[in-house]
């Protein structure tokens, strides 16, 4: 493995390589036809993270943004509705999909850092509004809310939603690309989470450190349903047990390590709160994710990304005036106290020079 540390890349978590470890324990994996059911690598992965979160099965899928599909094809039918936060991931960066491939309306409530609260979604909801309005059937919840900041949705606000949402006949879906940060940094079980949806879809491609792979875990009845559509989207795979060894390593050693990204985001939220205490509150970095709020700034957002370009600090601009760093294993201490600086300065000019 070979990283340029040069270049400080904090653009996503999901530019992390996997380690010369891991490689090895995939070189290793036993394999088999996954479309057959062959594959013993993916089978135990697939058991062992449905067990995790306290689920009868999952399914191993090429990337989050299928898992959430499948699982949202799985609780609502075409012409009804799924709703979520405005900024979540399944709204704004799959690109559609629930619309193009299942027929799924989708409306959204908004939320300050997209932390959930229970009646944003319950006033949103409209279940059984037929024959004239789309009925509501299902809820999704991003933990932790990427472009919300990487917040972290409290467990007394998601088990009070799933106590109203069975009243209402509402199924629920977790988006749980980084549902690994929330746990480190709340304590709160898998299960605990698990117990709280019908449906969830967790990454291994992002902070764990595996190239590929996500799962999409339920029932055994609706996994055995998603497996087919899987398949029917081109994504049954093959001798993919490389990969779910990948996923196996990245459980066994990468989830505790986490709380060292979230070290690391801490301390470039600081840095840029002690020079623009206006761009974000240190406070409310609570993961991996630092979004800095650029709103009074001399130049904006995707001006401020080819600034630190140059210098070469690698940032995501995520909108016109907000700014998106990831913190990972693939980027060291050193790194990040050099990010700090080049952040500081060009903060500097950018707001204290105005
Ligand atoms: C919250 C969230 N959900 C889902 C996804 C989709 O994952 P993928 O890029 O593997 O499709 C992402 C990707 O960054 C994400 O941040």
């Amino acid at each position: 493995m070979t990283i340029n540390e040069k270049i400080i890349d904090l653009r996503s978590d999901t530019v992390t390589r996997p380690s010369n470890e891991m490689r090895a324990a995939m070189s290793q994996a036993p394999v088999g036809d996954d479309v057959y059911g062959d594959d013993p690598t993916v089978n135990s992965l697939e058991e062992r993270v449905a067990g995790l979160f306290g689920k009868e099965a999952a399914l191993f899928t090429p990337s989050g943004s299928l898992a959430n599909q499948l699982a949202i094809r799985m609780l609502v039918s075409p012409g009804e509705e799924l709703i979520c936060e405005t900024n979540s991931h399944i709204a704004r960066a799959e690109l559609g999909a629930a619309a193009v491939f299942s027929g799924i309306t989708t409306r959204t409530w908004y939320a300050d850092r997209g932390l959930l609260k229970v009646h944003d979604a319950l006033n949103l909801a409209k279940p059984d509004s037929g024959p004239y309005l789309v009925s509501t059937t299902a809820i999704a919840v991003e933990n932790t809310h990427n472009f919300g900041g990487g917040t972290v949705q409290p467990i007394s606000e998601i088990t009070a939603l799933r106590s109203e949402s069975t009243k209402r006949g509402l199924a629920m879906h977790l988006d749980g690309a980084r549902i690994w940060n929330a746990h480190i940094t709340t304590g709160v079980s898998f299960k605990d989470y698990g117990e709280n949806f019908d449906t969830i879809s967790v990454c291994l491609s992002k902070g764990l450190g595996a190239p590929v792979g996500s799962l999409m875990i339920s029932t055994k009845e609706r996994v055995a349903r998603a497996r087919v559509w899987r398949k029917r989207y081109g994504a049954g795979m093959r001798q993919i047990g490389i990969l779910a060894a990948a996923g196996h390593f990245a459980l066994d050693h990468n989830i505790e390590s986490l709380a060292l990204d979230h070290k690391k985001a801490g301390t470039l939220a600081r840095a840029c709160a002690e020079v623009a205490p206006s761009t974000i509150n240190p406070e409310h970095v609570e993961t991996n994710i630092v979004g800095l709020d650029l709103t009074g700034a001399t130049c904006n957002a995707s001006q401020f990304a080819s600034l630190a370009r140059e210098k070469d600090l690698w940032i995501s601009a995520l909108g016109p005036t907000y700014v998106r760093l990831v913190t990972h294993r693939d980027v060291n201490n050193l790194q990040i106290e050099r990010a700090c600086s080049i952040l500081q300065e060009l903060l500097q000019s950018a707001f204290v020079a105005k």
